[in-house]
Formats: structure tokens, C-alpha cells, sequence
């Protein structure tokens, strides 16, 4: 995990984004590794499901399911993504509507909290493997910010 302000590279640590909201965890991507760690956050945050969702450059339509992802929205539960394989990078607002930078490759845990604005791209491989905890019937349906600007 690597995280910074956009507008100004500042470096964020773990503690900084801790404090903005966003949890953070490392877990090793190993089968005995990660499984049991994520049966602790799931309990700990209420998540009662889990599936595992893959981009490549051979998914259909994948220029517009990222450009959907990469519109500033908010979801009304928690974003909660580990990284199997691949890279990744979630734009997440500070509380004083900075955008902060993070991004995320295998082991890498990040839960964006519900009613957060965010943003998510895939970096230059154009390829991730995650897993998504959630509650039973999460409410994914995007938020989109009114007027949003995405521009870097
Ligand atoms: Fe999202």
C-alpha cells in the first residue's frame, strides 16, 4: 500500500488514513494466510459474505465498467476489497475533501467506509483479483456526487 494527497504528493501513512476513516490491513495472500484474517474482519465489521471479483484486459467492456468506477460516488455500506493479484487505485476523499490516493496490490486490505466519496481506477497492468466482503444485501448502487469533478 502506498498512499498520498493527489494535489500536492504529500505521503500519507497508515496512521493518516486511519484517521481519515479508511482501515487498512496487511495479510499475507496465502490461502492459510488470509482466509482466517478476513473471518476476523468480517466479524468485527458486521460482513456476513464474501466473493472474489476479477478484472483483466480481457473482460468484456472493461473501459466502461472503470469508467463507472472512476466517477466519484459513495456507497451507503462499507467498501471493503482484499487484493489477491494484481494492482489497484482507490481515490478516496479526506474529511476536508482532499483527494487521497492509495493505492493497493496483493495482501493489501482497504475498507472505505459507507458515505465516503471515492473513486477506483486499475493501474497500468490493467488487472486485479479481489475479494469483496460484505453484508448479506450490501447496497452497492453507486451514490454519484452531484457535479462530480474527476479530473486529477
Ligand atoms: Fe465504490
Amino acid at each position: 500500500m502506498q498512499a498520498k494527497y493527489l494535489t500536492t504528493d504529500q505521503p500519507l501513512s497508515i496512521d493518516d488514513i486511519s484517521q481519515q476513516g479508511i482501515l487498512y490491513d496487511y495479510i499475507l495472500p496465502h490461502p492459510t494466510q488470509y482466509q482466517s484474517a478476513l473471518d476476523i474482519w468480517k466479524q468485527r465489521r458486521g460482513y456476513q459474505s464474501h466473493d472474489e471479483v476479477t478484472l483483466t484486459p480481457q473482460t468484456p467492456n472493461l473501459t466502461g465498467i472503470i469508467e463507472t468506477f472512476y466517477k466519484e460516488h459513495l456507497h451507503t455500506d462499507d467498501e471493503a476489497r482484499y487484493i489477491l493479484s494484481g494492482s489497484g487505485i482507490f481515490d478516496v476523499r479526506s474529511k476536508q475533501d482532499e483527494w487521497m490516493r492509495i493505492s493497493v496490490q496483493a495482501g493489501d486490505l482497504i475498507i472505505v467506509p459507507a458515505n465516503t466519496y471515492h473513486r477506483f481506477k486499475l493501474t497500468e497492468e490493467k488487472s486485479i483479483t479481489a475479494v469483496r466482503l460484505f453484508k448479506d444485501n450490501p447496497s452497492w448502487v453507486p451514490v454519484y456526487r452531484p457535479q462530480a469533478i474527476n479530473q486529477e
